[in-house]
């Protein structure tokens, strides 16, 4: 029985991978660390509370006398650490909050592994699992081969800057101290308990309600895109089975254009308003109330700054040797997504009306 520490839990991949893990690993014990910020919503993991197996605790992992007390009163062997500042706009107005969590923070969690698990002894078979993204390698051209374990760190936002410098920290700790670490840098996610100021709940929840889908420069930067529980299936296999010290690249071979990315997304919902009459009463703002199709909202907006213009993951390493396998493709993963959207309204309007941020 494992018992985990996992850190920014409330958050969309947290969340997620919380239930994951309860489900194909329901012996273990988990605690989870969430400061609930903007992103942070606690109704994300209302399902699991009040089960023995589970606790909540409203905290930052800033706080190092928090995170050692935890390691040492819940006998933390895993730590799976997902906190951070993640949205890339918010980077480029806001840049101080990313140093501070995903920084600062990260080096916090560090040093109080390294005081509980190696100088007091407490775990000789402990775990640093660090989850990260492709942000860090920067950006490629159309025809570039996609970034590996070993392409060279180019972060080009601050976020990604903040996410690459916390890379390097994992991995000092592992070479100077010991500690064991692994590393995920994955691609893009999707699916259920997406915050909605993000790419596809934003366009699914603008279809429904009318309002535009705004899309940056002319759509055609490219990412990888990958279910969010395939990647929970990915940091599970490195936790069991990947090698301390190594990092591991996680992603879908899953490439679109983002103005592709919302047609499909149009295209999926025009389809589930034809085969459900019900949902024009429901959402009659929406276009596709008066079988029009989603696709008439796009509209150009000016680009981001130092947007870049293509992610792509190689998974080659995280493939042949954990034997790692996305289960979902693009259009079933959609689908899920757009089902659970539609069947979890209360959720995201309270979103949207602000009573979940705090
Ligand atoms: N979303 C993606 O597509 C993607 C892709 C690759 C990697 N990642 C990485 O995965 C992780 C999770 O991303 P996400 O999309 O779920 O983000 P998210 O913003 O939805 O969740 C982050 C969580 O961290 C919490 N948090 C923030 N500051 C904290 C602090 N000081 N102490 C404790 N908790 C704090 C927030 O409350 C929130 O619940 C991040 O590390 C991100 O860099 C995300």
């Amino acid at each position: 029985m494992r018992k985990l520490l996992v850190t920014g839990a409330a958050g969309f991949i947290g969340s997620n991978f919380v239930h994951y893990w309860h489900q194909s690993n329901p012996e273990d014990r988990l605690v989870v660390l969430d400061a609930l910020t903007y992103a942070g919503n606690r109704a994300n993991l209302s399902a699991c509370e009040g089960a023995g197996w589970y606790a909540f605790v409203q905290g930052s992992i800033c706080d190092q006398g928090l995170v050692e007390g935890l390691l040492r009163e819940h006998e933390i062997d895993t730590l799976v650490h997902f906190a951070a500042e993640s949205h890339v706009d918010r980077s480029i107005t806001g840049p101080d909050a990313f140093i501070e969590t995903n920084i600062v923070g990260t080096h916090t969690l560090l040093k109080c592994a390294k005081k509980v698990w190696l100088d007091e002894g407490m775990q000789s078979e402990h775990l640093f699992h660090h989850v990260s993204t492709d942000e860090v390698y920067g950006t490629l051209g159309p025809w570039d081969p996609a970034f590996s374990e070993s392409t060279p760190y180019a972060p080009n936002s601050p976020y990604a800057a903040s996410k690459a410098a916390s890379d390097h920290l994992v991995r000092s700790y592992h070479h100077t101290y010991g500690l064991n670490v692994t590393t995920s840098n994955c691609s893009n996610n999707y699916g259920p308990y997406h915050f909605p100021e993000k790419l596809i709940p934003l366009c699914l929840l603008n279809i429904l309600m009318g309002e535009s889908l705004p899309i940056y420069g002319d759509g055609k930067q490219i990412r990888d895109w990958l279910f969010v529980d395939d990647h929970a299936r990915g940091i599970e296999l490195i936790i069991r089975n990947g090698r301390r010290g190594e990092t591991y690249n996680i992603g879908g071979n899953n490439e679109w254009a983002n103005i592709d990315v919302v047609k499909l997304l149009c295209s999926i919902v025009d389809q589930r308003f034809a085969d459900n009459p019900r949902l024009s009463g429901r959402f009659p703002d929406s276009p596709c109330a008066s079988a029009t199709p989603a696709g008439s909202l796009i509209a150009y907006v000016e680009d981001r700054p130092g947007h870049d213009t293509r992610y792509a993951i190689n998974a080659e390493k995280i493939m042949t040797e954990l034997g790692y396998q996305p289960v979902e493709d693009f259009e079933s993963g959609l689908n899920k997504t757009v089902n659970w959207y539609l069947a979890n309204e209360a959720w995201w309007q309270s979103i949207l009306n602000g009573s979940t941020r705090s």
